[in-house]
């Protein structure tokens, strides 16, 4: 599968070295970005570079457009007419924008290509991203959901569920790095150094996430860690005096 890439910013650079790093031939990937300084890093990985939206959709079999959603319409009208609808499928990655938005931008005398709506993580840049992809026409096998399988774990979803999968997974890793920002600066005050602090907590993360994906239950998993009457419950009801669930479900609550 030829890959086109619009905008190489934080989304579409992490796509491509995701894609990069997962062995996908540089040479079936075209990058286009109107700043070639964002461009540069990527020919040395022999990916074609280019500034021409148009010129990068050519023989692409799937176009992923990553852009801020306010330049979305623009360049959808830019390339609408050099994309053939009938093999090129695109893959639309922008935050409040509707399956509807796009149907009208795309239309063309009443046709649209396959259009998804996508909505990966920062972690599609080392394959551990929580990537929600919405079909807003074709289905749940259109192309960028066996692309994005390379990059993590896909779910297909309802377009109604989007706002929530942006809050959990994408606004997601900000609230996740928050704790392990919290934990480091708690475990200096124990008297680590900070590096090592990190270490140790994103060690940690990375253990409890391991513990949840052998297929437990993670109030299970905290039951055999918090021993009557020891340090864990006591943390562990410190931190929910302290509001740390509400906080947390407030965080994740849109507006
Ligand atoms: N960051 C996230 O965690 C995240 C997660 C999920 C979804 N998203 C969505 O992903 C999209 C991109 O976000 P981002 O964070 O990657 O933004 P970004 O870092 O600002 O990147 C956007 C890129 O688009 C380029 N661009 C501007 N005009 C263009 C045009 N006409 N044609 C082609 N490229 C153009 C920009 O180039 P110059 O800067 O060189 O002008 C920039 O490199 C947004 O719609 C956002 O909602 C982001």
């Amino acid at each position: 599968m030829k890959v086109a890439i619009l905008g190489a910013g934080a989304m579409g650079s992490a796509i491509a070295y995701g894609l990069i790093e997962s062995g996908y031939v540089p040479g079936d990937l075209k990058i286009s970005n109107p700043h070639h300084d964002k461009l540069e890093p990527f020919k040395k990985f022999g990916v074609s570079v280019t500034t021409d939206n148009k010129e990068a959709c050519k023989e692409a079999d799937l176009v992923i457009i990553a852009v801020k959603p306010w330049i979305l319409p623009d360049v959808i009208k830019e390339i609408k007419d050099t994309l053939n609808y009938n093999c090129q499928a695109v893959s639309v990655v922008a935050a409040g924008v509707t399956g509807d938005d796009l149907k009208g931008w795309f239309d063309y005398n009443g046709y649209c290509p396959t259009i998804s709506l996508s909505m990966p993580n920062t972690a599609v840049r080392c394959r551990e991203s929580m990537t929600f992809a919405v079909p807003v026409t074709g289905n749940d096998r259109n192309p960028d959901v066996e692309l994005y399988r390379r990059l993590g774990e896909v779910k297909v979803i309802e377009e109604r569920l989007l706002p929530a999968a942006t809050s959990l997974a994408s606004c997601g890793i900000a609230y996740a790095l928050r704790y392990v920002r919290a934990a480091t600066e708690g475990g200096v005050q124990l008297g680590f150094r900070a590096s090592e602090a990190q270490d140790i907590v994103v060690q940690t993360v990375k253990g409890a996430a391991s513990l949840l994906s052998c297929g437990e239950h993670a109030e299970l998993e905290i039951d055999k860690v918090t021993t009557p009457g020891g340090l864990t419950i006591k943390g562990l009801n410190a931190m929910e005096k302290a509001g740390f669930t509400q906080a947390v479900i407030k965080g994740l609550m849109p507006g």
